[in-house]
Protein backbone atom coordinates (compact mmCIF):
# COMPACT_ATOMS: atom_id res chain seq x y z
CA UNK A 1 0.00 0.00 0.00
CA UNK A 2 1.21 3.02 -0.59
CA UNK A 3 1.82 5.49 2.28
CA UNK A 4 1.22 9.28 2.63
CA UNK A 5 4.76 9.78 3.10
CA UNK A 6 5.34 7.88 -0.22
CA UNK A 7 2.56 10.49 -2.00
CA UNK A 8 4.26 13.69 -0.20
CA UNK A 9 7.55 12.22 -1.88
CA UNK A 10 6.32 11.87 -5.53
CA UNK A 11 4.49 15.12 -5.29
CA UNK A 12 7.48 16.84 -4.34
CA UNK A 13 9.77 15.11 -6.69
CA UNK A 14 6.67 16.03 -9.93
CA UNK A 15 7.20 20.20 -8.40
CA UNK A 16 10.68 19.98 -8.31
CA UNK A 17 10.50 18.52 -12.54
CA UNK A 18 7.78 21.05 -13.22
CA UNK A 19 9.58 23.44 -11.65
CA UNK A 20 12.84 23.27 -13.22
CA UNK A 21 11.14 23.39 -16.58
CA UNK A 22 9.79 26.27 -16.10
CA UNK A 23 12.84 27.59 -14.62
CA UNK A 24 13.98 27.67 -18.70
CA UNK A 25 12.22 30.59 -20.02
CA UNK A 26 12.06 34.05 -18.52
CA UNK A 27 8.64 34.04 -18.18
CA UNK A 28 7.94 31.02 -16.26
CA UNK A 29 10.71 31.28 -14.22
CA UNK A 30 9.28 32.86 -11.11
CA UNK A 31 6.68 30.88 -10.71
CA UNK A 32 8.83 27.72 -11.35
CA UNK A 33 11.18 28.37 -8.71
CA UNK A 34 8.16 29.04 -6.16
CA UNK A 35 7.14 25.48 -7.09
CA UNK A 36 10.39 24.08 -6.39
CA UNK A 37 10.49 25.67 -3.16
CA UNK A 38 7.29 24.57 -1.92
CA UNK A 39 8.33 20.96 -3.84
CA UNK A 40 11.71 21.29 -0.98
CA UNK A 41 9.08 22.17 1.87
CA UNK A 42 7.05 19.32 1.18
CA UNK A 43 9.87 17.13 1.09
CA UNK A 44 11.76 18.34 4.46
CA UNK A 45 8.45 18.31 6.29
CA UNK A 46 7.34 15.37 5.04
CA UNK A 47 10.31 13.65 6.35
CA UNK A 48 10.75 15.76 9.48
CA UNK A 49 7.10 14.16 10.77
CA UNK A 50 7.55 10.43 9.00
CA UNK A 51 10.96 9.86 10.98
CA UNK A 52 9.78 11.66 14.45
CA UNK A 53 12.84 14.49 14.50
CA UNK A 54 10.42 17.03 15.05
CA UNK A 55 6.55 18.04 15.60
CA UNK A 56 4.97 20.35 13.12
CA UNK A 57 5.04 23.50 15.71
CA UNK A 58 9.06 23.48 15.23
CA UNK A 59 8.93 22.82 11.90
CA UNK A 60 6.55 26.01 11.56
CA UNK A 61 9.27 27.60 13.57
CA UNK A 62 12.25 26.58 11.24
CA UNK A 63 10.40 27.76 8.69
CA UNK A 64 9.84 31.73 9.80
CA UNK A 65 13.55 31.46 11.27
CA UNK A 66 14.60 30.36 7.23
CA UNK A 67 12.19 32.54 6.00
CA UNK A 68 13.75 35.77 7.71
CA UNK A 69 17.29 34.53 7.12
CA UNK A 70 16.49 33.51 3.33
CA UNK A 71 14.77 37.02 3.17
CA UNK A 72 17.53 39.26 4.64
CA UNK A 73 19.97 37.53 2.22
CA UNK A 74 17.93 38.22 -0.79
CA UNK A 75 17.86 41.89 -0.19
CA UNK A 76 20.84 42.15 0.94
CA UNK A 77 23.44 40.70 -1.42
CA UNK A 78 23.74 42.97 -4.42
CA UNK A 79 23.50 41.48 -7.81
CA UNK A 80 27.14 41.02 -8.73
CA UNK A 81 28.05 39.13 -5.50
CA UNK A 82 24.87 36.51 -6.43
CA UNK A 83 27.36 34.30 -8.61
CA UNK A 84 29.88 33.86 -5.46
CA UNK A 85 26.79 33.31 -3.41
CA UNK A 86 25.87 30.49 -5.43
CA UNK A 87 29.06 29.35 -5.01
CA UNK A 88 29.16 29.09 -1.28
CA UNK A 89 25.50 27.63 -1.30
CA UNK A 90 26.84 24.84 -3.25
CA UNK A 91 29.55 24.42 -1.17
CA UNK A 92 27.27 23.96 1.92
CA UNK A 93 25.45 21.49 -0.10
CA UNK A 94 28.61 19.84 -0.20
CA UNK A 95 29.82 20.23 3.41
CA UNK A 96 26.02 18.92 3.91
CA UNK A 97 25.98 15.75 2.65
CA UNK A 98 29.94 15.33 3.72
CA UNK A 99 28.84 15.64 7.52
CA UNK A 100 25.65 13.39 6.80
CA UNK A 101 27.67 10.28 5.46
CA UNK A 102 30.03 11.22 8.50
CA UNK A 103 27.65 11.17 11.05
CA UNK A 104 25.72 8.07 9.73
CA UNK A 105 29.28 6.28 9.87
CA UNK A 106 29.31 7.14 13.72
CA UNK A 107 25.93 5.60 14.01
CA UNK A 108 26.67 2.70 11.86
CA UNK A 109 29.91 1.70 12.30
CA UNK A 110 31.95 3.31 15.08
CA UNK A 111 33.16 0.70 17.76
CA UNK A 112 32.07 -2.40 16.05
CA UNK A 113 33.51 -2.11 12.01
CA UNK A 114 30.80 -4.37 10.07
CA UNK A 115 29.53 -7.80 9.61
CA UNK A 116 30.08 -10.34 6.66
CA UNK A 117 30.18 -7.65 3.36
CA UNK A 118 26.47 -8.25 1.83
CA UNK A 119 24.96 -6.49 -0.74
CA UNK A 120 23.19 -3.67 1.70
CA UNK A 121 26.39 -3.48 3.36
CA UNK A 122 28.22 -2.85 0.24
CA UNK A 123 26.30 -0.14 -1.31
CA UNK A 124 26.07 1.62 2.17
CA UNK A 125 29.67 1.62 2.28
CA UNK A 126 30.23 2.62 -1.48
CA UNK A 127 27.54 5.84 -0.77
CA UNK A 128 29.11 6.44 2.61
CA UNK A 129 32.49 7.33 0.82
CA UNK A 130 30.65 8.86 -2.67
CA UNK A 131 28.85 11.10 -0.16
CA UNK A 132 31.94 12.12 1.53
CA UNK A 133 34.55 12.22 -0.97
CA UNK A 134 31.72 14.29 -3.74
CA UNK A 135 30.91 16.45 -0.73
CA UNK A 136 34.25 16.94 0.07
CA UNK A 137 35.27 17.74 -3.34
CA UNK A 138 32.37 19.73 -3.91
CA UNK A 139 32.74 21.86 -0.63
CA UNK A 140 36.59 23.09 -1.08
CA UNK A 141 36.32 23.29 -4.42
CA UNK A 142 33.00 25.75 -4.56
CA UNK A 143 34.98 27.98 -1.52
CA UNK A 144 37.81 28.13 -4.27
CA UNK A 145 35.47 29.45 -6.65
CA UNK A 146 33.70 32.02 -4.14
CA UNK A 147 37.62 33.55 -3.50
CA UNK A 148 38.10 33.53 -6.90
CA UNK A 149 34.25 35.21 -7.99
CA UNK A 150 34.44 37.53 -4.92
CA UNK A 151 37.99 38.59 -5.61
CA UNK A 152 39.10 37.33 -2.48
CA UNK A 153 41.77 35.52 -4.25
CA UNK A 154 43.39 36.14 -7.05
CA UNK A 155 40.82 34.95 -10.71
CA UNK A 156 43.84 33.80 -12.43
CA UNK A 157 44.51 30.57 -13.22
CA UNK A 158 46.83 28.72 -10.22
CA UNK A 159 49.26 26.35 -12.38
CA UNK A 160 52.47 24.32 -11.21
CA UNK A 161 54.70 22.47 -12.50
CA UNK A 162 53.21 18.47 -11.96
CA UNK A 163 49.52 19.65 -11.04
CA UNK A 164 48.06 16.96 -13.11
CA UNK A 165 50.08 14.12 -12.20
CA UNK A 166 49.75 15.69 -8.20
CA UNK A 167 45.86 15.64 -8.90
CA UNK A 168 45.90 12.00 -10.61
CA UNK A 169 48.38 10.49 -7.84
CA UNK A 170 45.56 12.20 -5.23
CA UNK A 171 42.60 10.76 -7.49
CA UNK A 172 44.44 7.06 -7.42
CA UNK A 173 44.85 7.26 -3.53
CA UNK A 174 41.10 8.02 -3.00
CA UNK A 175 40.26 5.12 -5.23
CA UNK A 176 42.53 2.86 -3.34
CA UNK A 177 41.17 4.00 0.19
CA UNK A 178 37.56 3.57 -1.46
CA UNK A 179 38.52 -0.32 -2.24
CA UNK A 180 40.05 -0.66 1.46
CA UNK A 181 37.71 1.39 2.93
CA UNK A 182 34.96 -1.34 1.72
CA UNK A 183 37.07 -4.13 2.11
CA UNK A 184 38.50 -4.05 6.02
CA UNK A 185 36.12 -4.97 8.29
CA UNK A 186 38.42 -3.87 11.38
CA UNK A 187 37.08 -0.90 12.88
CA UNK A 188 39.77 1.23 13.75
CA UNK A 189 41.52 0.91 10.49
CA UNK A 190 38.08 1.35 8.93
CA UNK A 191 37.80 4.99 10.89
CA UNK A 192 41.46 5.64 9.90
CA UNK A 193 40.81 5.15 6.24
CA UNK A 194 37.78 7.25 5.98
CA UNK A 195 38.90 10.65 7.98
CA UNK A 196 41.97 10.25 5.17
CA UNK A 197 39.76 10.28 2.57
CA UNK A 198 38.18 13.29 3.94
CA UNK A 199 41.62 15.38 3.47
CA UNK A 200 42.46 13.93 0.47
CA UNK A 201 38.82 15.46 -1.09
CA UNK A 202 39.09 18.44 0.61
CA UNK A 203 42.79 18.92 -0.98
CA UNK A 204 41.46 17.76 -4.33
CA UNK A 205 38.75 20.50 -4.36
CA UNK A 206 41.10 22.64 -4.12
CA UNK A 207 43.53 21.43 -6.56
CA UNK A 208 41.44 21.08 -9.29
CA UNK A 209 40.01 24.62 -8.87
CA UNK A 210 42.93 26.83 -8.47
CA UNK A 211 44.10 25.99 -11.99
CA UNK A 212 40.94 27.03 -13.63
CA UNK A 213 40.71 30.93 -14.41
CA UNK A 214 37.85 33.80 -13.65
CA UNK A 215 36.66 33.53 -17.57
CA UNK A 216 35.93 29.93 -17.12
CA UNK A 217 33.97 30.42 -13.68
CA UNK A 218 30.52 29.92 -15.34
CA UNK A 219 31.24 26.92 -16.28
CA UNK A 220 33.00 25.57 -12.97
CA UNK A 221 30.09 27.34 -10.66
CA UNK A 222 27.43 25.14 -13.08
CA UNK A 223 29.90 21.72 -12.65
CA UNK A 224 29.60 22.23 -8.90
CA UNK A 225 26.38 23.01 -8.37
CA UNK A 226 26.08 19.09 -10.58
CA UNK A 227 28.53 17.71 -7.73
CA UNK A 228 26.60 18.68 -5.05
CA UNK A 229 23.65 17.31 -6.61
CA UNK A 230 25.52 14.00 -7.05
CA UNK A 231 26.82 14.30 -3.28
CA UNK A 232 23.10 14.64 -2.02
CA UNK A 233 21.70 11.68 -4.18
CA UNK A 234 24.99 9.65 -2.77
CA UNK A 235 24.02 11.18 1.09
CA UNK A 236 20.61 9.88 0.07
CA UNK A 237 21.34 6.14 -0.40
CA UNK A 238 23.26 6.58 2.80
CA UNK A 239 19.93 7.78 4.59
CA UNK A 240 17.75 5.52 2.51
CA UNK A 241 15.64 8.36 1.44
CA UNK A 242 13.57 8.56 -1.70
CA UNK A 243 13.38 12.32 -2.19
CA UNK A 244 17.01 13.28 -1.67
CA UNK A 245 17.90 10.35 -3.66
CA UNK A 246 15.63 12.09 -6.46
CA UNK A 247 16.42 15.68 -6.11
CA UNK A 248 20.16 14.88 -5.95
CA UNK A 249 19.44 13.36 -9.29
CA UNK A 250 17.84 16.34 -10.74
CA UNK A 251 20.17 18.86 -9.47
CA UNK A 252 23.36 16.51 -10.64
CA UNK A 253 21.42 16.13 -14.32
CA UNK A 254 20.81 19.51 -14.72
CA UNK A 255 24.04 20.95 -13.38
CA UNK A 256 25.64 18.50 -16.29
CA UNK A 257 23.62 20.27 -18.63
CA UNK A 258 23.78 23.47 -18.07
CA UNK A 259 27.72 22.66 -18.11
CA UNK A 260 27.44 21.32 -21.28
CA UNK A 261 25.83 24.41 -23.02
CA UNK A 262 28.04 26.92 -21.26
CA UNK A 263 31.01 24.84 -22.87
CA UNK A 264 28.99 25.21 -26.03
CA UNK A 265 28.83 28.80 -25.33
CA UNK A 266 32.76 29.08 -25.37
CA UNK A 267 33.22 26.82 -28.41
CA UNK A 268 35.56 24.60 -25.60
CA UNK A 269 35.07 21.36 -24.36
CA UNK A 270 35.32 20.30 -21.14
CA UNK A 271 38.29 18.95 -20.29
CA UNK A 272 39.55 21.63 -22.06
CA UNK A 273 38.00 24.33 -19.74
CA UNK A 274 39.37 21.93 -16.80
CA UNK A 275 42.33 21.39 -17.65
CA UNK A 276 44.20 24.47 -20.24
CA UNK A 277 44.93 26.65 -17.76
CA UNK A 278 42.47 29.45 -19.92
CA UNK A 279 43.91 33.31 -19.09
CA UNK A 280 47.02 32.26 -17.77
CA UNK A 281 48.90 34.11 -20.29
CA UNK A 282 47.19 37.47 -21.28
CA UNK A 283 46.63 38.33 -25.21
CA UNK A 284 49.31 39.30 -27.39
CA UNK A 285 48.04 43.16 -27.94
CA UNK A 286 48.14 45.26 -25.13
CA UNK A 287 45.16 48.00 -25.17
CA UNK A 288 46.83 50.38 -22.58
CA UNK A 289 49.93 50.37 -25.49
CA UNK A 290 47.88 51.14 -28.07
CA UNK A 291 44.96 53.72 -26.07
CA UNK A 292 46.05 56.65 -28.39
CA UNK A 293 44.67 54.97 -31.29
CA UNK A 294 41.15 53.99 -30.26
CA UNK A 295 38.91 56.74 -30.96
CA UNK A 296 36.40 58.28 -28.74
CA UNK A 297 33.31 60.37 -28.13
CA UNK A 298 31.76 62.62 -25.77
CA UNK A 299 27.77 61.43 -24.37
CA UNK A 300 27.16 64.95 -26.08
CA UNK A 301 28.15 63.51 -29.79
CA UNK A 302 27.28 59.89 -29.59
CA UNK A 303 23.76 61.62 -28.99
CA UNK A 304 24.21 63.05 -32.50
CA UNK A 305 24.75 59.49 -34.28
CA UNK A 306 21.44 57.52 -32.14
CA UNK A 307 19.37 60.67 -33.22
CA UNK A 308 19.66 59.60 -37.15
CA UNK A 309 19.88 56.00 -36.07
CA UNK A 310 17.10 53.73 -37.46
CA UNK A 311 18.26 51.02 -35.96
CA UNK A 312 19.87 50.49 -32.34
CA UNK A 313 21.26 47.09 -30.91
CA UNK A 314 22.26 47.37 -27.05
CA UNK A 315 24.48 44.81 -26.12
CA UNK A 316 25.13 44.68 -21.58
CA UNK A 317 27.79 42.76 -20.07
CA UNK A 318 29.17 42.98 -16.25
CA UNK A 319 29.88 46.74 -16.15
CA UNK A 320 25.93 47.30 -16.66
CA UNK A 321 25.62 45.69 -13.53
CA UNK A 322 28.30 46.99 -11.79
CA UNK A 323 26.60 50.60 -12.60
CA UNK A 324 23.38 49.41 -12.15
CA UNK A 325 22.84 51.03 -15.35
CA UNK A 326 19.88 48.83 -16.40
CA UNK A 327 16.73 51.38 -15.46
CA UNK A 328 18.56 54.29 -17.10
CA UNK A 329 19.30 51.68 -20.57
CA UNK A 330 15.73 51.02 -20.51
CA UNK A 331 14.87 54.70 -20.80
CA UNK A 332 17.35 55.44 -23.30
CA UNK A 333 15.82 52.51 -25.31
CA UNK A 334 12.01 54.16 -24.70
CA UNK A 335 13.52 57.45 -26.26
CA UNK A 336 14.91 55.88 -29.02
CA UNK A 337 11.94 53.89 -30.14
CA UNK A 338 10.10 57.05 -29.69
CA UNK A 339 12.45 58.84 -31.77
CA UNK A 340 11.51 55.65 -34.32
CA UNK A 341 14.32 53.57 -33.80
CA UNK A 342 13.73 50.05 -33.99
CA UNK A 343 15.39 48.59 -30.50
CA UNK A 344 16.55 45.48 -29.28
CA UNK A 345 18.70 44.11 -26.48
CA UNK A 346 21.43 40.94 -27.59
CA UNK A 347 22.45 38.90 -24.44
CA UNK A 348 25.58 36.94 -24.79
CA UNK A 349 25.03 33.59 -22.67
CA UNK A 350 27.92 34.13 -20.36
CA UNK A 351 27.93 37.74 -20.31
CA UNK A 352 28.23 39.04 -16.91
CA UNK A 353 28.75 36.76 -14.21
CA UNK A 354 25.94 34.02 -13.99
CA UNK A 355 24.14 32.24 -16.72
CA UNK A 356 20.85 34.80 -16.98
CA UNK A 357 22.56 37.45 -15.78
CA UNK A 358 21.47 40.00 -17.94
CA UNK A 359 18.49 38.73 -18.52
CA UNK A 360 17.35 39.18 -14.76
CA UNK A 361 18.69 42.99 -15.11
CA UNK A 362 16.74 43.75 -17.55
CA UNK A 363 13.82 42.20 -16.72
CA UNK A 364 14.34 43.85 -13.49
CA UNK A 365 13.83 47.28 -15.60
CA UNK A 366 10.78 45.83 -16.99
CA UNK A 367 12.36 45.55 -20.76
CA UNK A 368 9.56 43.65 -23.04
CA UNK A 369 10.87 40.04 -23.44
CA UNK A 370 10.08 40.77 -27.42
CA UNK A 371 12.68 43.22 -27.84
CA UNK A 372 15.21 40.78 -25.97
CA UNK A 373 17.80 38.72 -28.56
CA UNK A 374 19.79 36.07 -28.67
CA UNK A 375 23.12 36.12 -29.57
CA UNK A 376 22.34 33.50 -32.92
CA UNK A 377 19.50 35.79 -33.82
CA UNK A 378 21.21 38.80 -33.94
CA UNK A 379 24.65 38.29 -35.90
CA UNK A 380 23.46 37.26 -38.83
CA UNK A 381 21.58 40.60 -39.42
CA UNK A 382 24.10 42.79 -37.29
CA UNK A 383 25.39 44.18 -40.65
CA UNK A 384 22.01 45.95 -40.78
CA UNK A 385 22.00 47.52 -37.89
CA UNK A 386 23.16 51.50 -37.42
CA UNK A 387 24.49 51.05 -33.77
CA UNK A 388 25.43 48.79 -31.71
CA UNK A 389 25.73 50.29 -28.04
CA UNK A 390 27.80 47.82 -25.89
CA UNK A 391 27.46 48.62 -22.38
CA UNK A 392 30.41 47.30 -20.18
CA UNK A 393 30.69 44.31 -22.22
CA UNK A 394 34.20 42.99 -23.44
CA UNK A 395 34.89 39.39 -23.88
CA UNK A 396 31.83 38.32 -25.02
CA UNK A 397 32.09 41.52 -27.68
CA UNK A 398 36.27 40.59 -28.30
CA UNK A 399 36.64 39.44 -31.88
CA UNK A 400 40.11 38.13 -31.35
CA UNK A 401 37.89 35.34 -30.57
CA UNK A 402 37.18 35.53 -34.48
CA UNK A 403 40.54 37.14 -35.85
CA UNK A 404 43.50 35.54 -33.93
CA UNK A 405 44.45 32.12 -33.71
CA UNK A 406 46.61 32.70 -30.95
CA UNK A 407 44.38 34.52 -29.00
CA UNK A 408 43.05 32.35 -25.82
CA UNK A 409 39.76 32.76 -26.66
CA UNK A 410 40.08 32.00 -30.52
CA UNK A 411 36.53 29.84 -31.56
CA UNK A 412 34.25 31.48 -28.24
CA UNK A 413 31.25 33.17 -30.00
CA UNK A 414 30.91 36.12 -29.68
CA UNK A 415 28.19 38.93 -30.16
CA UNK A 416 29.56 40.62 -33.71
CA UNK A 417 29.37 44.18 -32.53
CA UNK A 418 31.79 45.12 -34.96
CA UNK A 419 30.19 44.23 -37.98
CA UNK A 420 27.70 46.91 -37.44
CA UNK A 421 28.07 50.23 -39.17
CA UNK A 422 28.67 52.11 -36.13
CA UNK A 423 29.84 51.03 -32.54
CA UNK A 424 30.00 53.04 -28.88
CA UNK A 425 31.74 51.00 -26.27
CA UNK A 426 30.49 52.59 -23.49
CA UNK A 427 33.63 51.72 -20.33
CA UNK A 428 35.47 53.44 -17.74
CA UNK A 429 38.95 52.76 -19.47
CA UNK A 430 40.69 50.91 -21.90
CA UNK A 431 40.84 47.78 -19.18
CA UNK A 432 40.85 44.11 -20.24
CA UNK A 433 37.41 41.98 -19.19
CA UNK A 434 37.43 39.03 -17.17
CA UNK A 435 39.53 37.32 -19.36
CA UNK A 436 42.23 39.06 -18.74
CA UNK A 437 42.91 39.71 -22.38
CA UNK A 438 43.41 42.90 -24.89
CA UNK A 439 40.18 43.60 -27.02
CA UNK A 440 41.05 44.72 -30.56
CA UNK A 441 37.25 46.05 -30.74
CA UNK A 442 38.29 49.78 -29.60
CA UNK A 443 41.09 50.05 -32.42
CA UNK A 444 38.49 49.17 -35.14
CA UNK A 445 37.62 51.85 -37.35
CA UNK A 446 33.57 51.88 -36.93
CA UNK A 447 34.33 51.81 -33.22
CA UNK A 448 33.69 55.15 -30.70
CA UNK A 449 34.86 54.44 -27.01
CA UNK A 450 32.91 56.57 -24.94
CA UNK A 451 34.30 56.67 -21.56
CA UNK A 452 32.85 56.48 -18.27
CA UNK A 453 30.27 55.32 -15.83
CA UNK A 454 27.82 52.99 -17.46
CA UNK A 455 25.00 54.60 -15.69
CA UNK A 456 26.47 58.10 -15.89
CA UNK A 457 27.19 58.13 -19.61
CA UNK A 458 23.59 56.30 -20.29
CA UNK A 459 22.05 59.30 -17.74
CA UNK A 460 23.73 62.09 -20.24
CA UNK A 461 22.72 60.40 -23.28
CA UNK A 462 19.16 60.45 -21.70
CA UNK A 463 19.64 63.99 -20.79
CA UNK A 464 20.35 64.90 -24.10
CA UNK A 465 17.39 63.35 -25.93
CA UNK A 466 14.64 65.20 -22.91
CA UNK A 467 16.36 68.70 -23.87
CA UNK A 468 16.65 68.40 -27.55
P1 LIG B 1 33.83 41.53 -18.92
O1 LIG B 1 34.60 40.91 -20.02
O2 LIG B 1 34.15 41.11 -17.53
O3 LIG B 1 34.03 43.11 -19.04
C1 LIG B 1 33.33 43.97 -18.23
C2 LIG B 1 33.77 45.37 -18.54
O4 LIG B 1 32.90 46.24 -17.84
C3 LIG B 1 35.18 45.68 -18.07
O5 LIG B 1 36.08 45.67 -19.14
C4 LIG B 1 35.05 47.05 -17.39
O6 LIG B 1 35.89 47.99 -18.05
C5 LIG B 1 33.60 47.43 -17.60
N1 LIG B 1 33.01 48.06 -16.41
C6 LIG B 1 33.13 47.72 -15.13
N2 LIG B 1 32.46 48.55 -14.34
C7 LIG B 1 31.89 49.47 -15.16
C8 LIG B 1 31.08 50.61 -14.94
N3 LIG B 1 30.70 51.00 -13.71
N4 LIG B 1 30.68 51.32 -16.02
C9 LIG B 1 31.06 50.96 -17.26
N5 LIG B 1 31.83 49.89 -17.52
C10 LIG B 1 32.25 49.16 -16.48
O7 LIG B 1 32.26 41.35 -19.11
P2 LIG B 1 31.44 40.56 -20.21
O8 LIG B 1 31.76 41.05 -21.58
O9 LIG B 1 30.03 40.59 -19.72
O10 LIG B 1 32.00 39.08 -20.18
C11 LIG B 1 31.76 38.23 -19.10
C12 LIG B 1 33.06 37.55 -18.73
O11 LIG B 1 32.89 36.98 -17.44
C13 LIG B 1 33.40 36.42 -19.68
O12 LIG B 1 34.80 36.28 -19.75
C14 LIG B 1 32.77 35.22 -18.99
O13 LIG B 1 33.32 34.00 -19.38
C15 LIG B 1 33.06 35.56 -17.54
N6 LIG B 1 32.14 34.98 -16.58
C16 LIG B 1 30.85 34.80 -16.92
C17 LIG B 1 29.99 34.22 -16.03
C18 LIG B 1 28.58 34.00 -16.48
S1 LIG B 1 27.84 32.66 -16.17
N7 LIG B 1 27.97 34.93 -17.18
C19 LIG B 1 30.43 33.88 -14.73
C20 LIG B 1 31.78 34.13 -14.38
C21 LIG B 1 32.63 34.68 -15.33
P3 LIG B 1 36.38 49.30 -17.28
O14 LIG B 1 37.06 48.84 -16.04
O15 LIG B 1 37.29 49.97 -18.26
O16 LIG B 1 35.17 50.13 -16.99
Amino acid sequence: MITLIEIAYMAAAVLFIFGLKMLSKPTTAVRGNLLSALGMFLAIAATLLDKQIISFEWIIVGVLIGAVIGGIAALRVPMTSMPGFVAFFNGTGGLASLLVGWSDYHVRFTGSGYGPLDTDTFVLLLATFLAILIGGVTFSGSMIAYAKLEEKMNSKPLLFKGQQAVNALILIGIVSLCILFILFPNAGVLYALFLLGIVLALILGVLVTIPIGGADMPVVISLLNSYSGMAACAAGFVLGNTVLIVAGSLVGASGIILTSIMCKAMNRSLINVLFSGFGASAGSVSASAQKGDAKSLTPEDAYFVLEAASSVVFVPGYGMAVAQAQHAVKELGDLLQKNGAEVKYAIHPVAGRMPGHMNVLLAEANVPYEQLVEMDDINPIIDTVDVCIVIGANDVVNPAAREDEKSPIYGMPIINVDMARCCFVIKRSMASGFAGIDNPLFFKENTRMVFGDAKAVITALVNEFKSS
